[in-house]
């Protein structure tokens, strides 16, 4: 199992998880980030003076899947993701020890099979 970590541009994410949910990949967490890459900062001018932000939002994805999924996840982030400017974002592959689904217990690989076509009751 691999954590596949995405810092991308707010606009990204609607396209990214419609496609991932397409594909079987319904399961992920998400967290509105500020972050920085090599540019550091971003100067612009306010009401006459330079202003330097050193961190700009963005949206990162947090999923985890079976080590044959990682390329399926990837693609899909860098397909949407890419608009070809400089903060596009980045991608992260980290392993992942276990696995437990909290209901049953279960461990492991089958924690992350999605439901065919469910949709949620909460
Ligand atoms: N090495 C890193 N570790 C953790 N987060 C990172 C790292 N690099 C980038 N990020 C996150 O990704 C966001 C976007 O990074 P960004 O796309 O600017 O990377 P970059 O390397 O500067 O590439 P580019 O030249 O395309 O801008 C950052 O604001 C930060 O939240
Ligand atoms: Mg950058």
């Amino acid at each position: 199992m691999k954590l596949v970590v995405a810092y991308i541009r707010h606009e990204a994410f609607e396209p990214i998880r419609t496609e991932l949910l397409d594909l079987g990949f319904p399961s992920l967490s998400i967290t509105e980030v500020k972050g920085s890459g090599r540019q550091r900062g971003i100067t612009e001018q306010y009401r006459g003076s330079s202003v330097t932000n050193y961190l700009r939002p963005k949206i990162k994805i947090e999923c985890v899947v079976a080590d044959g999924d990682v390329s399926t996840i990837v693609d899909t982030v860098l397909k949407h993701g890419r608009t070809g400017s400089i903060g596009d974002g980045k991608v992260f592959v980290i392993p992942v020890e276990q696995a437990y689904r909290i209901r049953t217990g279960e461990a492991g690989e089958e924690t992350l099979q999605a439901h065919p076509g469910a949709t949620a009751t909460v």
